[in-house]
């Protein structure tokens, strides 16, 4: 008997020990989706592994909203949050409120990740955050809707998913008043510069600002993707569009109320789960092309460390966990959440949770970058008077070739004597 409770105080003594050291990390997660949940298991796996807890901060559901928040946070220098997940166009503007991961990091480890959103991550040689899932514009599709209305593939130009989401929403409507043809991001937020970046790098009207940093929207291809766009209001999709993002759009598919949706690849995994109306019946294919072939938005998130995070090695200790391979498998597999880890774009158990992992790869390496980089710490500036270019068109207030001229104008005058 006494053997027996020497032995069980041993045992707490030990764990104990292994407590001795043990902090709390505060983790900023995402909304969108699965993303708190799985923020959620994966910081709790680490915390049980390690001792330390951690404290899950629910970051606000949009991109532009989550920015608002940090910016107030770093800027005060608020150690409230000691691990912030990043948006893939973020580091420029944020660099200086993070901890420069390299050389904490081993470079191997780091040269795990796909190179080019290394090199988003990385600004002026600081190594600002690790990446944590990547993200490109997906068009996703009904396939039983598909067959009734007598298509065997899915749309390859912008001209056709308009024809046939109109058929579909025509037949559709019949019997369902609210069914519509084609949703996506069209409320005036940073979703929609990512659609509507898509539009016009398909139509060949270039990324708005070049690598160079010239700024190109001003140009006839752009204006057109623009009027195309402004066209589907009301004819293949709602009026209530222009209010949209990621989640709205979703929930619309979701509950089987649209033949096409523009998304990213989160909405894969929900849209197969069990009380999906559309479980079993979604196509997943690049987006159209206008011309200039298809064009894919790079979206993503990552994961920094606060500057003024009181506990900056567990801090790192739980950003090389999350972004491990390990996590990134079981996120893709659970949420479709898209690895940064090349390598696992060959794992058996990911392709078979997520075909298009493996048949679209080419969709996810050849994304378009939206023009953070060459617009650094102007870029938020930028991307607000593009969508708001855009979202002018889609009201009907203005057309494309006036947008885009009044556009250069405000850009130029964002930029002054350079970005
Ligand atoms: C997704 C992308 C992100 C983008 C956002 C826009 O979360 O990963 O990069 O900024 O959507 O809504």
């Amino acid at each position: 008997m006494k053997k027996a409770i020497a032995l069980v105080s041993l045992t707490a003594a030990i764990a104990a020990s292994s407590q001795a050291g043990a902090v709390q990390i505060t983790l900023a997660c995402g909304t969108v989706g699965q993303e708190l949940q799985l923020c959620k298991d994966g910081a709790a796996r680490w915390a049980k592994k390690t001792g330390n807890t951690v404290k899950v901060f629910e970051s606000p559901n949009l991109t532009n909203d989550r920015l608002g928040l940090y910016q107030q946070q770093l800027a005060a220098k608020s150690d409230a949050i000691d691990v912030y997940q990043l948006d893939i166009i973020w580091p420029g503007l944020l660099s200086q409120h993070f901890v420069d991961l390299k050389g904490k990091i081993p470079a191997a480890e780091v040269n795990e990740h796909f190179k080019g959103i290394i090199a988003a991550d990385t600004v002026d040689g600081k190594l600002v955050a690790m990446p944590w899932f990547t993200d490109a514009g997906l068009l996703y599709y009904r396939t039983d809707l598909m067959k009734k209305y007598g298509y065997n593939a899915a749309p390859k130009t912008w001209a056709e998913l308009a024809t046939m989401a109109k058929k579909i929403q025509d037949g559709e409507k019949k019997t369902s008043s609210t069914f519509t043809g084609f949703v996506f991001q069209g409320k005036n937020y940073e979703g929609l510069t990512c659609d509507a970046l898509e539009w016009l790098v398909s139509f060949g009207g270039g990324t708005i600002v070049d690598d160079s940093g010239k700024i190109t929207v001003n140009n006839a291809n752009a204006a057109k993707a623009m009027d195309t766009a402004a066209s589907w209001v009301k004819t293949i999709s709602p009026a209530g569009v222009t209010t949209y993002g990621e989640e709205e759009a979703r929930g619309i598919f979701q509950s089987g109320n649209a033949a096409f949706m523009r998304n990213w690849p989160y909405a894969w995994a929900l849209g197969q789960s069990a009380d999906s109306k559309v479980k079993g019946k979604i196509g997943v294919a690049p987006l159209p092309s206008g011309g200039n072939g298809a064009a894919a938005t790079l979206g993503g998130w990552n994961l920094g460390v606060s500057m003024y995070s009181k506990n900056q090695a567990a801090a790192i200790d739980l950003v090389r966990y999350l972004t491990g391979a390990d996590e990134q498998k079981l996120r893709a597999i659970e949420g479709a959440y898209n690895p940064t880890r090349p390598a696992l774009y060959k794992d058996q158990a990911i392709l078979k949770a997520n075909p298009f992992f493996g048949s679209l790869l080419d969709v996810f390496t050849s994304a378009v970058a939206r023009p953070s980089g060459p617009t650094k710490l102007k870029y938020n500036q930028v991307s607000q008077a593009f969508a708001g270019a855009v979202s002018d068109v889609m009201a009907g207030k203005t057309k494309g070739a006036a947008a885009v001229k009044k556009l250069e104008t405000d850009l130029a005058r964002i930029k002054g004597r350079g970005w």
